[in-house]
C-alpha cells in the first residue's frame, strides 16, 4: 500500500519524505489556506521534496475554465496529479487530460456509483472521503470495500483507490486490507503508525540492559 501525506505543510512533508516511507502528497483548497502560502508556489516546492505523486486542486468547476487551471498546474512539474471535482464537467475534463498522459485524481468520491464513473473517465486515482462518511453516520470503509471489488471485476479500469479523509490508524488497516492502493494521510496519522506502547516499553528495557553491559558497537575515536 502507498502512504501519501494529506497537507501543504511544507515542514511536516520534508520530514516525512524522509523517512522514506512516503510516496505522494495530497493537497486541497482548505490545506492551502491553512498553509497561507501562494498555491502554486507551494505546490511546486513538493514536487521537489517528493518524487511520488503531488495531487493539486483546481478551482474551477465548468469544464473549459478547469482544463485552463489543469493546464497552468500539470505544467508546475510532471509529478503534479491534476485533482477534480467528480462533477459531470469534473469527469469530462478527467477524460481529456487522461487522454493527454496528465495524472488525475477525482476528489469528493463518496458513492460506488461516483467510483465507477470516475474509473471510466480515466482518473489515475480515486478519492473516496471515509471520514467525512462516518462523520454523518455512514460507513467509509464500506464503500472502500464496495470500490475495490468493483474495480476488481473489471480488470480494465486501471484506477487506484486512494482513502482519503482518514481520520485514524483503524481507516488505514482496514483499508490495506482490503487491498486500497493508496492512503493519504494527515501528517498526525501518519506518525501514529508507528505507535505502540510495547515497542517503547520493550526499548527501554533493552536499553538498560545493555547499559550495563558496558559495552559500544562503534568504538569511541579519540584524537
Ligand atoms: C483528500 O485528498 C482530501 O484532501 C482529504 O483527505 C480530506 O480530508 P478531511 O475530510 O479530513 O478534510
Amino acid at each position: 500500500m502507498k502512504f501519501f501525506v494529506d497537507t501543504a505543510d511544507i515542514g511536516d512533508i520534508r520530514a516525512l519524505a524522509a523517512s522514506g516511507l512516503l510516496d505522494g502528497v495530497t493537497t486541497n483548497p482548505s490545506l492551502i489556506a491553512r498553509s497561507g502560502r501562494r498555491f502554486l508556489e507551494v505546490v511546486a516546492e513538493i514536487c521537489e521534496l517528493v518524487a511520488g505523486p503531488v495531487s493539486a486542486e483546481v478551482a474551477a468547476t465548468e469544464f473549459a475554465q478547469i482544463l485552463r487551471e489543469a493546464d497552468v498546474l500539470r505544467r508546475i512539474a510532471p509529478n503534479v496529479a491534476v485533482k477534480l471535482p467528480l462533477t459531470p464537467d469534473g469527469l469530462r475534463a478527467c477524460r481529456v487530460l487522461s487522454e493527454q498522459g496528465t495524472m488525475t485524481n477525482v476528489t469528493l468520491c463518496f458513492s460506488a456509483a461516483q467510483a465507477l464513473l470516475a474509473a471510466k473517465a480515466g482518473a489515475t486515482f480515486v478519492s473516496p472521503f471515509v471520514g467525512r462518511l462516518d462523520d454523518v453516520g455512514q460507513n467509509g470503509m464500506q464503500l472502500i470495500a464496495d470500490i475495490v471489488q468493483i474495480y476488481r471485476n473489471y480488470p480494465a479500469l486501471k484506477t487506484e483507490v486512494l482513502v482519503a479523509s482518514v481520520r485514524h490508524p483503524i481507516h488505514v488497516i482496514e483499508s490495506a486490507k482490503l487491498g486500497a492502493h493508496v492512503a493519504t494521510l494527515p501528517p498526525a496519522v501518519l506518525r501514529a503508525l508507528y505507535n505502540h506502547p510495547l515497542t517503547d516499553k520493550g526499548l527501554a528495557a533493552f536499553l538498560a540492559d545493555w547499559a550495563k553491559t558496558g559495552q559500544q558497537i562503534v568504538e569511541t575515536v579519540s584524537v
